[in-house]
């Protein structure tokens, strides 16, 4: 299929080569940045633009990877007849897009995207949602670049979203506060690493709640104190340690 890709961010980078890679030709790409537009085109065969009025009609399918906040406004100024237009956002509602054409979707893949760490599609779980069967089968057929394809509205999808949040974004934001912890007290984070390495390999062969461990899960009461002894003096952390030990307690 001929495909346009209008942004040139983590998840539009990775989506353009593996499209490119698995046959598809990228018309052109979009970018309000003509460097980075330019960036991702060089890559793939194709043409950079940065005025939404030179995405031409040559394409089958124009995919708008953007920040969620913008892909209405970018939808709305575009017309496309006759084409299909989708989304990768895991939370925005299929529906903004249905100023632009008839046919509409989104193509959602459950990863986490930077723009320079590689990815293997074919491993990546995508959410597909449509307005039409015709559009849905558009949709498989992109999607052919994964094993894992799965149709989902748009409120399934946005609680995907959310448990991907919480896996994803909140386990790694955690990393952080550690490695700030640490970094005050001149330890270094990559002692945590094996531990990291272990818990994630650890939840791929039994549940979450059975592969809990530590103070909260076996309520050593005098540990937490120790802890929330140190951490007096950091109420934000302080805050944290409370809430999630609270949560194991509650769960456990
Ligand atoms: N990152 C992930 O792991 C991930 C996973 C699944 C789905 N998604 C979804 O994929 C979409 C793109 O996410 P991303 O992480 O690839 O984003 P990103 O790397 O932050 O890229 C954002 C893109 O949006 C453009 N942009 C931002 N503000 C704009 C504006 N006001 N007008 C026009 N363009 C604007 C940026 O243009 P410039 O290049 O000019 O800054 C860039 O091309 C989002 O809907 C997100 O929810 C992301």
């Amino acid at each position: 299929m001929k495909v346009c890709i209008i942004g040139s961010g983590n998840v539009a980078t990775h989506l353009a080569k593996a499209l490119w890679e698995a046959g598809h030709i990228i018309t052109q790409v979009y970018s309000r940045t003509l460097s980075n537009a330019q960036l991702l085109a060089d890559e793939t065969d194709s043409t950079a633009i940065d005025r939404l009025d030179d995405i031409n009609l040559f394409a089958d399918v124009y995919i708008i990877s953007v920040k969620d906040e913008v892909i209405f406004s970018i939808a709305e100024k575009l017309s496309l007849p006759g084409k299909m237009i989708v989304h990768t956002s895991g939370t925005v509602p299929v529906e903004v897009l249905g100023h632009s054409s008839e046919q509409y979707g989104v193509f959602y893949p459950l990863q986490t995207f930077s723009k320079n760490q590689s990815v293997s599609f074919v491993d990546i779980p995508v959410f597909l949602e449509s307005n039409t069967e015709d559009a849905m089968n558009i949709l498989k057929s992109l999607a052919s670049i994964s094993d894992q394809v799965y149709e989902a509205d748009s409120e399934e999808r946005k609680k995907v979203h959310l448990a991907a949040v919480l896996v994803n974004n909140f386990s790694n934001h955690l990393y952080h506060l550690a490695d700030d912890f640490l970094r005050k007290n001149n330890i270094p984070f990559h002692i945590l690493k094996p531990l990291i390495e272990e818990t994630t390999r650890k939840v791929m062969d039994r549940t979450p709640a059975e592969a809990q461990t530590g103070p909260a899960r076996r309520g050593d009461e005098s540990t937490i104190n120790a802890h929330l002894e140190l951490l007096k003096n950091d109420p934000e952390l302080y805050e944290i340690y409370k809430v999630l030990t609270k949560s194991i307690r509650n769960h456990s």
